[in-house]
């Protein structure tokens, strides 16, 4: 399934035979093309000549495949793998969650952003987050079933079928795989059992959850044990048999409204009934000559992205070498001032006024960038969000896909937290979200990500929570040159951008720059995080410079697949994840 082709590394025999006579690489400053991959580098990605996906979980990204093979394009593709992966992945892969699609149809060019975020049922309200004490009670939107958002998946991979899939298959023939995965049962993964096992008190109180994923006696599967998910296969089936209305509405719809009451929550069949996916126009930048088209609100992700790397733009960072203290301090610095406008400006744009254009303004980035001190770190006390010129989880999971044709998706889904709220509404299979904590439960209190929102991102019935989660893509002169997007809360955005910046600034190849030591700042709290493998001499120069630095663990699974002028498709899977995989052909 996994071709590499190896004459991938011939892609540049002069610049190649050079390395190989002189041991050395003359890298030029700012690719203008993303990198010129020799076979030299320290991590290879994948590579195939005709379709490709790159996923958390490898047998979903066989799924795929098997799917592009058979002349299905990369949406449909992308439809059988979000469907695999809520069996194969169940802490992120979901039916119960929701999400963003970006589909890039190589005929007409145009890139599409699909919205099938959660949304607030409609008996949700402003202060319902709020203990009797009139503060913020973190519990109630964690881990009760207020926190529970009206489910977007099946409506959001069932938009993309029918409006972008190529009528070769239906959406019955793209569910068929994962019906086969939940009902024949999965080998239970290394990944699967320690997540299990480290979710067991939080979600195993759940009597169906128990039932399911801990044997009904609360223990956890171990490595190599089959795990069946037989209701998960009979809602599925009945999704293939009626569609939407089979999820939408009868007896999973009601099972699903009174799983979420029964914990607690508010939402009614009515809600899941009147739940309808997005269409929005994505966002876009440029960065060096490269085109960037991200996500935008109800995300903040293709936003901040984009700020943060117009911001730098006018930074030597080739210059500073990756992971110098002046390289992270100059992201650090950009971060900072991004995550400040977040805390304020963005929320769902149905119902609160999002300046976009202002935010993306490049006079009004250049002026937030000439605050920024190369030399010292700015206290996020001092930045606060910027005065806009006049005008108008971790454990969520990201997929990628290109086919032959040249069309692309990159889609990031998710429950929020692992498994969610971990409560599987009775009879179904379907683990549900607690995606509501994405709200601003009062101004300034944070969500579980640390992230603060003001009113902007207040609950309020019907209405979306602001999101990180930035499936994206990268041009150049209007060629699709990279497909990426990752899980990871708060660090979704400063992940994606890091990866474009290692491949534009650092001349990496899609692996390296999925696997390179990555840093976080998110304005509050005032913190630079750097992953462990980050040189403890840079760590001492950031804190010179004013910087409070703390090293934490590895986060993040970017999934990449880069598009060579050749049209040779590199793939690469965060190696932070196990059973990640890239398949090919
Ligand atoms: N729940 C994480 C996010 O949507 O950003």
């Amino acid at each position: 399934m996994i071709i590499a082709v190896r004459r991938a590394r011939a892609i540049c025999a002069v610049l190649l035979g050079f390395v190989m006579f002189t041991g050395f690489i003359a890298v030029p400053a700012h690719a203008d093309v993303l990198p010129i991959i020799t076979g030299n580098e320290r991590f290879h990605p994948v590579y195939a000549r005709n379709g490709m996906v790159a996923s958390q979980e490898a047998l979903a990204s066989e799924i795929g495949v098997s799917i592009l093979k058979q002349g299905g394009n990369a949406v449909d593709a992308a439809v059988a793998t979000g469907f695999a992966l809520a069996v194969t992945l169940p802490r992120a892969g979901n039916l119960g969650g929701g999400g963003f699609m970006l589909v890039h149809l190589a005929g007409t060019g145009e890139t599409i952003a699909i919205d099938y975020r959660e949304t607030a049922p409609a008996a949700a309200t402003r202060d319902m987050y709020l203990g009797p004490d009139g503060k913020a009670d973190p519990d109630l939107s964690r881990n009760s079933g207020l926190g529970t958002g009206v489910p977007g998946t099946v409506a959001g991979l069932a938009l993309a079928h029918e409006k972008y899939g190529s009528g070769t298959f239906t959406l019955a023939e793209l569910i068929a795989p994962a019906i086969r995965l939940a009902e024949q049962g999965i080998r239970v993964s290394d990944d699967l059992a320690m997540s299990l096992g480290s979710a067991r008190e939080r979600i195993g109180k759940y009597e169906a959850t128990n039932a399911i994923f801990y044997g009904g006696r609360g223990e956890a599967p171990r490595t190599g044990d089959i795990l069946v998910q037989r209701d998960l296969a009979n809602t599925l089936r009945v999704i293939a048999r009626d569609g939407l209305t089979g999820f939408y509405s009868g007896a999973i719809a009601e099972q699903i409204a009174s799983s979420v009451r029964a914990a607690g929550g508010v939402m009614t069949a009515d809600d899941l009934a009147a739940y309808a996916p997005k269409l929005r126009e994505p966002v876009r930048g440029s960065y060096r000559g490269h085109e960037v088209v991200s996500m935008s609100p109800p995300s903040s992700g293709g936003i901040h992205i984009i700020q943060i790397l117009k911001m730098l733009e006018g930074f030597d960072i080739a210059d500073a070498g990756y992971g110098s203290a002046r390289h992270f301090h100059l992201l650090a610095e950009a971060m900072r001032r991004a995550y400040a406008d977040r805390a304020t400006y963005l929320g769902d744009p149905d119902h609160v006024a999002v300046p976009v254009k202002a935010l993306l303004d490049e006079a009004y980035l250049a002026s937030r960038a000439s605050g920024i001190d190369p030399e010292r770190a700015t206290p996020s006390a001092q930045v606060n969000a910027g005065t806009l010129p006049k005008q108008e989880s971790e454990q969520t999971t990201h997929f990628s896909v290109v086919d032959r044709f040249g069309n692309a998706v990159s889609n990031t889904y998710t429950l929020n937290f692992s498994y969610g709220l971990g409560l599987v509404a009775e009879g179904t299979g379907v683990l549900l979200n607690n995606e509501l904590d994405d709200f601003a439960a009062a101004p300034g209190v944070p969500n579980a990500y640390g992230l603060i929102g003001g009113e902007a991102n207040a609950p309020a019935a019907g209405k979306r929570p602001l999101s990180s989660m930035s499936p994206t893509f990268v041009f150049r002169d209007g060629k699709l040159e990279l497909v990426t997007g990752t899980p990871g809360g708060s660090r979704i955005i400063s992940m994606v951008t890091q990866v474009i910046i290692d491949m534009v600034d650092f001349n990496m190849n899609p692996a390296e720059a999925v696997a390179a030591p990555r840093m976080h700042h998110q304005w509050l709290p005032d913190v630079l995080r750097i992953e462990q493998g980050v040189s403890p001499d840079t760590a001492s120069l950031l804190e010179a410079m004013g910087h409070d630095v703390k090293t934490s663990y590895a986060s993040g699974s970017v999934q990449s697949i880069m598009i060579t002028p050749e049209g040779l498709l590199a793939g690469a899977s965060d190696p932070r994840r196990p059973g990640a995989g890239v398949a090919g052909y």
